[in-house]
């Protein structure tokens, strides 16, 4: 993936860059030429020499030195490399590139590069969360500056949980990929189906059931598998997040339409089923609107059930090489969701828990547990976005 290319690997200073050692030997492995810059932060956590035994070059560290500047200067160092990488990207650093200022080394690149930018932020949660923080971020991301990250998770330093952690090596190696060249997508040429939203089943020409699931997972997974360069069709139902761009997207209303579509969109790689389909369907829907008629008695609904997708799909003919599931409980979540896997025949499920206590339906993070053959991986709560991304990229991991 990233076979040959030059990274400019920037190590600010933080407690996060031990694992800018390790993000080096994954770049070298991989085949990537990588060279590195230190602020004098960074040599505080980790010394030029083990970065250099690891990079096998000259680490750069110092704007005023003379040598340096004489053989390779920063402006070549800014401009030779086909990506540079800033990890630990701390606040620091974001707050002088933000600014434009230009007065070390790191930021003197920076500032002077015409290559894509990564930034891998570590820092306090409560940094992270802090108001200059959020400019900063914003206003790089308005700049064109990518980030990886942060995950949430416990920080290093102090034990305190949150926002702030630095994304894993090979989370970055992935958006450094993503990055680099469209040929390079890890999912390039793989056709996925991803299904998403709630259905609605009509009571009569005006009513429905419908559930609380806003699409927003699905909608991210589907941006996610698109971004690893995989050509995506997205059935959904009525959502309350729009679509992604740059996928082909489907719109369905009831779970027989979603298995038309999904059933029309096959054959394909893998199918991933983030779709909240309604078990049951008004079996006696009404062809008018239905009305009070003055007794003081409700109507009576009777209900079907509805295909089950993610199992037809499974058993089917057309089954892609890999079918994921999902799974929302509200109990036993890893029991049910693990039994749900055999039943239904898919490869994976992504199980969470949606109790209303967790605030997951509908939110912005998700907290999941990767089911498969292997056993149940937890994963930390975090973003939906970074969720969809690490999925994206265990897909393409499949896949390969
Ligand atoms: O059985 P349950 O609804 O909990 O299973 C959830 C998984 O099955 C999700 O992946 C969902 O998209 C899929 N499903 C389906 N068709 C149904 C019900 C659920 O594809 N009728």
């Amino acid at each position: 993936m990233v076979r040959d290319k030059r990274i400019l690997l920037i190590i600010g200073g933080g407690i996060a860059a031990y694992k800018a050692l390790d993000l080096v030997r994954r770049l070298r492995e991989r085949g990537a030429k990588v060279r590195a810059v230190m602020t004098a932060a960074a040599q505080q956590f980790v010394t030029p020499l083990s970065v250099g035994a690891l990079t096998a070059d000259h680490v750069f560290t110092d704007l005023f030195d003379r040598q340096d500047e004489q053989d390779v200067g920063h402006i070549r160092l800014a401009r030779e490399a086909d990506l540079i990488v800033v990890a630990p990207a701390t606040a620091d650093l974001m707050a002088k590139l933000a600014q434009g200022l230009a007065g070390d080394l790191a930021s003197a690149v920076l500032l002077a590069t015409d290559k894509p930018v990564l930034m891998a932020p570590a820092m306090n949660p409560r940094m992270w969360a802090h108001p200059a923080t959020r400019r900063n971020h914003a206003q790089l991301k308005a700049d064109g500056v990518s980030f990886i990250g942060p995950n949430r998770g416990e920080m290093a330093e102090s034990g305190e949980a949150g926002e702030g952690r630095m994304a894993e090596p090979l989370e970055i190696v992935a958006a450094v990929a993503a990055l680099l060249d469209d040929a390079a997508k890890p999912l390039a040429g793989k056709r996925i189906l991803v299904t998403s939203g709630p259905t609605h089943e009509p009571i009569d020409p005006v009513r429905y059931i419908a559930n609380r699931s806003s699409g927003a997972q699905g909608t991210a997974l589907a941006a996610a598998l698109r971004d690893l360069g995989a050509s995506v069709v997205f059935v959904t139902g009525p959502a309350s997040v729009p679509p992604p761009s740059g996928v082909e997207v489907v719109r369905v209303e009831t779970a027989r339409e979603m298995l038309a579509a999904v059933q029309a969109a096959l054959p394909a790689d893998a199918a991933v089923m983030a779709a909240a389909v309604a078990d049951w369907r008004v079996a006696n829907q009404g062809a008018q609107k239905m009305k009070k008629d003055g007794s003081g008695r409700a109507p009576a609904l009777e209900f079907a059930e509805n295909p089950d997708i993610l199992a037809t799909v499974s058993k089917g003919d057309a089954r892609p090489r890999l079918v994921v599931g999902f799974a929302a409980e509200t109990e036993t979540v890893v029991e049910h969701a693990t039994a749900k896997r055999l039943r239904k025949g898919c490869d994976w499920i992504v199980a969470n828990d949606v109790s209303p206590a967790t605030g997951i339906m509908g939110g912005a993070e998700n907290a999941v547990t990767l089911i498969s053959a292997a056993g149940a991986e937890v994963w930390p709560r975090m973003a939906k976005d970074e969720v969809a991304r690490r999925l994206a990229q265990r897909i393409a991991e499949a896949l390969a």
